[in-house]
């Protein structure tokens, strides 16, 4: 059975910016948001940050500007709360420099945080005077805290995950693509198959070619044409690693 979705077809990735597309998605349709938003850093997505053959790093990140980041993710999240069904829920990453704006943005638009989750990777950064970053946050928020799907997968489900980035030899990627592992556990804990998921910055699109593979449907947007092209590449089995 295909849901309403209004101006959008099930199963398909749109360039444009999340927020003029977010408020076109009906109200409760959608099961589970998994997103990775832009940062509101100085991030220069080239090799230098990565250590990666820059023909292999896509160019183009949009990233907001630092003074506009509260509203902008106050904004964001509040659709995204919206088009949630009665017992869906989200997951946010974030690094800790912005941490204040999504954790303000998930109480404002009156979502419950049922965990903070810490991913524990290897960033592979040297540094002189200060500790290696090498974990993110995953804000894991529910829009009714007695009702939303949780399959519990393992005995003992702990809230510090240690997974690795994806090294993809001599593959084009974009700079700060999300380790399929780490989709798929999410998709496995919150969504079950036939739900849809959302992405509304989708990067390279792992949540949508990893909930592709885990028979969810699932909807995403991409504001850089160029990574919107890769995501729709990486979809077809034609770019990156599946
Ligand atoms: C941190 S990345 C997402 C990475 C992704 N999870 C992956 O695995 O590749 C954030 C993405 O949001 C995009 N973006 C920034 N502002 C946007 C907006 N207003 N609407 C849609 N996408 C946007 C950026 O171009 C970037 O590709």
């Amino acid at each position: 059975m295909n849901r309403d979705l209004g101006v959008f077809c099930e199963d398909a990735l749109y360039e444009g910016d999340a927020l003029a597309l977010l408020p076109q998605i009906p109200t409760g349709s959608v099961d589970l948001i998994v997103t990775d938003p832009p940062f509101a850093i100085d991030f220069k997505a080239n090799r230098l940050n990565y250590n990666r053959k820059g023909s292999n790093v896509l160019d183009g990140y949009h990233e907001i500007p630092e003074e506009e980041y509260p509203d902008f993710t106050r904004q964001w999240i509040a659709e995204s709360a919206r088009v949630l069904s009665p017992t869906g829920s989200m997951y946010i990453f974030s690094g800790w420099n912005r941490l204040r704006d999504i954790l303000e943005g998930i109480d404002s638009a009156g979502l419950t945080t049922v965990n903070h989750l810490i991913w524990k990777y290897q960033f592979g950064v040297f540094t002189k005077k200060k500790y290696v970053t090498s974990h993110y946050h995953i804000l894991f928020a529910a829009k009714d805290p007695k009702r939303y799907t949780f399959n519990k997968v393992d005995h003992y489900p702990e809230d510090v995950w240690v997974i690795n980035r994806e090294y993809w030899k001599g593959k084009k990627k974009t700079p700060t693509k999300l380790p399929a592992e780490l989709v798929k556990k999410i998709l496995a804990y919150s969504s079950n198959p036939g739900d849809l998921v959302l992405d509304p910055f989708l990067g390279s699109g792992t949540v949508a070619v990893v909930a592709q593979g885990e028979q969810r449907h699932f909807l995403g947007f991409e504001i850089v044409p160029e990574y919107c092209n890769f995501a729709r590449a990486c979809l077809a089995g034609k770019a990156g690693k599946r």
